[in-house]
């Protein structure tokens, strides 16, 4: 043990330090000694109380999250209207865990107790991507939540957590697909920090209400969705694979287009979404 370790040694230095507090207390208000002194002290104690609150409000933001979160996917679920309390909607939703690779649900896993944020982060939790075609990602969680609601047994909505680079943030969403895993019902953007009137429309009513009946993925499965520059020929033939861009906004718009096609493909929800469309075939 050195001897700083030491019990003794540590509160011979405790009390030195208090010794040299009390001396440099009872200097004159004017003693520039004193002044820095008591803004040190003054620091030391708002640092304190700041990290102390910090802590203790984190239980409390989590839950505000993890209920701010319910909340989206009641929405884009189209249970929000439904007369129901969010407790009662979020119920009727069958929250699960997808294998990417294998695009099978995992049976024993909690869904709720997942953050596919920190398994992103988690190098034995997630894989590294190529350079091509991952949405700005450098890592791509090996599992994701899927949100399923069923009426009378039957598989109404898939509802699949996407994010990828705008132009100066993470956009964070929540597809929802008709049964046919090909489909778009809704989209929502939760989070993102793209300029406000600009790129912060992607997650506009307006812009989003364009996404229901487009259809993402072609009938060979690969994703052919794209947010075009300007508008939509609604009379074109691939009018249904288009979206129109976000004024001004080109690059939001653009990594709109690139998470789509990453986590519609086969790096993403791919292999999963085949699953759902042979099963639906069937
Ligand atoms: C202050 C400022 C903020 C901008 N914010 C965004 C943005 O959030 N998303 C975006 O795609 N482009 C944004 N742009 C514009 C881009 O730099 C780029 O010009 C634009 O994406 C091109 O789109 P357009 O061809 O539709 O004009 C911003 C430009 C400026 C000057």
């Amino acid at each position: 043990m050195s001897a700083d370790s030491h019990p003794q040694a540590q509160s011979q230095h405790t009390g030195g330090l208090l010794a040299s507090l009390k001396t440099v207390f009872r200097l004159p208000n004017d003693d520039p000694r004193k002044t820095i002194a008591v803004a040190l002290v003054l620091c030391l104690a708002c640092s304190v109380v700041v990290s102390a609150t910090a802590v203790s409000l984190r239980p409390l933001q989590e839950r505000n999250a993890a209920r701010a979160l319910k909340s989206e996917v009641v929405k884009v679920a189209g249970l929000d209207s439904a007369g129901m309390s969010l407790d009662q909607a979020f119920e009727r939703i069958e929250q699960r865990l997808v294998d990417l690779e294998t695009g099978e649900l995992i049976a024993d896993a909690n869904p709720m107790t997942y953050s596919y944020r920190d398994a992103a982060k988690n190098p034995t939790m997630s894989s590294a991507l190529d350079e091509a075609g991952r949405a700005g990602l450098q890592r791509r969680p090996d599992r994701m939540p899927v949100y399923l609601v069923r009426q009378d047994g039957q598989l109404e909505t898939i509802i699949l957590p996407v994010y990828g680079a705008g132009l100066w943030s993470t956009m964070h969403g929540l597809l929802a697909l008709a049964p046919d895993g090909r489909t778009a019902k809704a989209l929502t953007f939760y989070e993102q920090r793209e300029t406000a009137g600009l790129g912060s429309e992607v997650a506009g009513e307006r812009w989003l209400s364009e996404w229901p009946g487009k259809v993402l993925i072609d009938q060979a499965g690969q994703p052919v969705i794209e947010v075009v520059k300007g508008s939509v020929d609604p009379g074109a033939p691939n009018a249904e694979h288009r979206v129109d861009g976000l004024s001004g906004a080109t690059l939001t718009s653009n990594g709109v287009t690139n998470l789509m096609r990453f986590w519609l493909g086969e790096q993403g929800y791919g292999p999963f979404l085949n699953r759902l469309r042979d099963n639906h075939r069937g």
